[in-house]
């Protein structure tokens, strides 16, 4: 019996293999053989062999990515905060330096002299340095913050369903997806915008939220990673939910350090205000004192001409 059940097991595997060797989760691999191996370039002649039942690594993405870029194949563009440290990726795509794993390095140079160091999600969280820059460790993204818009529709949204229907979509979507880490949803009808928090605890470092991430921000800037191109699309009460926007905020276990540097130019510009005013000031007292004391001086001498 369990031989039987054995054997009609690796019929059907076989059969799946024989009768489509392609990769689900990666529309630019090529795949071949048996059994079936999947890659992707990313550099020349550097094959990079996917798992093409989960989804893949973004740093390998990005590599693959830039590769296509530099061929001229394919380019991508990339576009209220979660969390006082909260940002978003303000430099988009660079050629990265992966772990054999798909992990970023914690620096990242693109090819440069200039290096940064990056959180899980490769997303530079501190100031562009020499290549000296120290980058102790990669420092893990445990919440982000899909910030969507969605297209008009006729009938109104339903925001208890909406939660419900969003976990699912990302659920089935991108393989599996543990449900329970999409955390809150909030939804402003009027803007038609949708807020998901995905959180991890602290310090998990099974499960993975930026890959997800980065194949929705795919999935609703430009065209989906997934060999089969449906769109991203929640079902609430029968009616879809078409995505134009998405902002994606990263949370990381330590804060990031950016520097002054990126104070927005109204901040700088009250600075400035404040410092001008303060030597003003101090001017004014200088100048008062000055004639006080030459004031007084004078009232001394004529007390003393009498004499
Ligand atoms: C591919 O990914 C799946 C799902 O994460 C995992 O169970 C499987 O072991 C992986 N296969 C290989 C060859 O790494
Ligand atoms: C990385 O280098 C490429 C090409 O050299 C450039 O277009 C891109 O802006 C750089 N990205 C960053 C984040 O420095």
């Amino acid at each position: 019996m369990k031989m039987w059940i054995v054997l009609v097991l690796a019929a059907m595997a076989a059969g799946a293999s024989a009768q489509s060797c392609s990769c689900e989760t990666m529309k630019w691999a090529t795949c071949d053989g048996t059994p079936c191996k999947c890659y992707v370039m990313v550099g020349q002649n550097e094959k990079q062999f996917l798992n093409c039942t989960s989804l893949v690594p973004k740093c390998i993405l990005m590599k693959a990515e830039m590769y296509r870029a530099r061929k001229g194949m394919d380019t991508r563009t990339l576009g209220g905060k979660p969390d006082e440290s909260a940002f978003v990726d303000n430099d988009g795509i660079y050629d990265p330096d992966c772990e054999n794993d798909g992990k970023f390095k914690a620096k990242q140079c693109n090819n440069t002299e200039e290096c940064w160091c990056v959180n899980s999600a490769g997303v530079r969280r501190t100031d562009k340095e020499d290549k000296n820059i120290k980058c102790e460790k990669l420092v893990e993204t445990y919440w982000v913050r899909l910030q969507l818009t969605h297209k008009e529709v006729g009938k109104e949204v339903n925001e208890a369903k909406l939660k419900t229907a969003i976990a699912e979509a990302i659920h089935k979507r991108y393989k599996n997806f543990n449900k329970d880490m999409v955390d809150e949803i909030k939804y402003d009808p009027k803007a038609r915008m949708i807020v998901v928090d995905v959180k991890k605890p602290k310090g998990e470092r099974k499960s993975d939220l930026t890959h997800m991430a980065y194949y929705m921000e795919k999935d609703v800037k430009v065209l989906p990673l997934f060999k089969n191109q449906e769109k991203f699309e929640p079902n609430v009460d029968g009616q879809t939910l078409e995505m134009t926007n998405i902002l994606v905020y990263y949370v990381d276990e330590d804060p990031p350090t950016f520097t002054m540097k990126h104070l927005s130019g109204g901040i700088i510009a009250v600075i400035v205000v404040v410092v001008l005013a303060v030597v003003a000031g101090l001017l004014v007292l200088f100048f008062a004192r000055r004639r006080q004391n030459q004031q007084y001086n004078k009232a001394q001498q004529r007390e003393m001409d009498p004499m």
